[in-house]
């Protein structure tokens, strides 16, 4: 598994462990090995976007006489802000991280998981099936490994290997305070035609972000959801984590654009400083 120094996926580490796996959990820096390391749980130091620790997790796997059961991609990067305002080496990044990174490690453990007859699973997000204004990379890069896994399902479908993709809504992990930073440093990029047109965007998203996961489940909560799609027998193409994401999904598959569109745009307007709510709705 991929980033699992923090947040949903040292915790699924622990609860695969605890199901008897042995878990190459891969983190970016030896100080997140120490605390992981436990009975079963083997760190792998692993920037996914660096393609000689890309190389030396795949020989280490392929070194182990053990089947790989599954390949988890978890590490993720947030991303939010206008599209206009966001630079685009800042996109790239993104993209580099929440895509690219991913579909390497794949690429490389794919002997492994065709002979072991293993499962991908791909964490995506809500922000996978709803894209919304503020949250454009990020929502970008969670749409792009959602068309990605689709494919990759499809064409290792005949070959045993299942794909698997799991859409988390808010969970309580160190995502939104790593996002409101990075968030905090673009607002001083802006100039002030684009502070006239998104200041009081940039100040609600902050304010969003932090009700959206208060409101979700803990990292605990999470990794059951995520253990049960590395382990059903015959698992779904897509679990969802928490009630919002489950009703959020599902209405996206049926409202049109235009309702979704109210629906994230009255969700967004709560956040908005008084005296500028309703420059989201006349925008309409
Ligand atoms: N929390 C939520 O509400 C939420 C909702 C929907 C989806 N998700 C998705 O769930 C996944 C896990 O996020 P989380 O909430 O558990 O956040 P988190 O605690 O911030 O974990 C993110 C992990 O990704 C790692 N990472 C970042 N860049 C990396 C890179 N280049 N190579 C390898 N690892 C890298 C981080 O490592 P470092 O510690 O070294 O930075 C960290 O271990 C992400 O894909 C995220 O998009 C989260």
């Amino acid at each position: 598994m991929t980033g699992a120094s923090t947040g949903m996926c040292a915790a699924t580490a622990r609860e695969l462990a605890r199901r008897g796996f042995h878990v190459l959990a891969g983190v970016r820096r030896d100080s997140d090995a120490t605390p992981l390391r436990a009975d079963r749980i083997e760190p792998v130091i692993l920037d996914i976007t660096d393609p000689d620790h890309v190389t030396a997790l795949a020989a280490r796997v392929e070194r182990d006489p053990l089947p790989l059961r599954a390949l988890v991609n978890n590490a993720g990067v947030p991303g939010a802000g206008p599209v206009e305002v966001m630079p685009l080496h800042e996109w790239r990044r993104i993209f580099e991280v929440n895509l690219f990174g991913h579909v390497a490690v794949t690429q490389a453990l794919l002997p492994a998981l065709l002979r072991g007859r293993g499962r991908v699973v791909n964490i995506s997000s809500l922000n996978g099936r709803i894209s919304m204004a503020g949250y454009g990379p990020y929502a970008a890069s969670k749409f792009a490994m959602e068309a990605m896994s689709d494919a990759l399902r499809n064409e290792l479908a005949p070959h045993g290997v299942q794909v698997v993709v799991v859409e988390p809504g808010g969970v309580k992990t160190e995502m939104s305070r790593v996002g409101l930073a990075a968030l905090g440093r673009l607002d001083d990029t802006m100039t002030p035609e684009q502070n006239e047109r998104y200041g009081a965007l940039m100040q609600a998203i902050p304010s969003h972000v932090a009700a959206f996961t208060r409101a979700g489940v803990t990292s605990t909560v999470a990794a059951k959801r995520i253990a049960a799609a590395v382990t059903d027998r015959r698992p779904r193409t897509r679990y969802t984590i928490g009630a919002t994401a489950a009703f959020l999904v599902r209405a996206s598959r049926i409202l049109p654009d235009r309702m979704l569109d109210r629906m994230t745009t009255s969700d967004l307007r709560r956040h908005y400083p008084t005296g500028n709510r309703r420059r989201l709705t006349a925008a309409r």
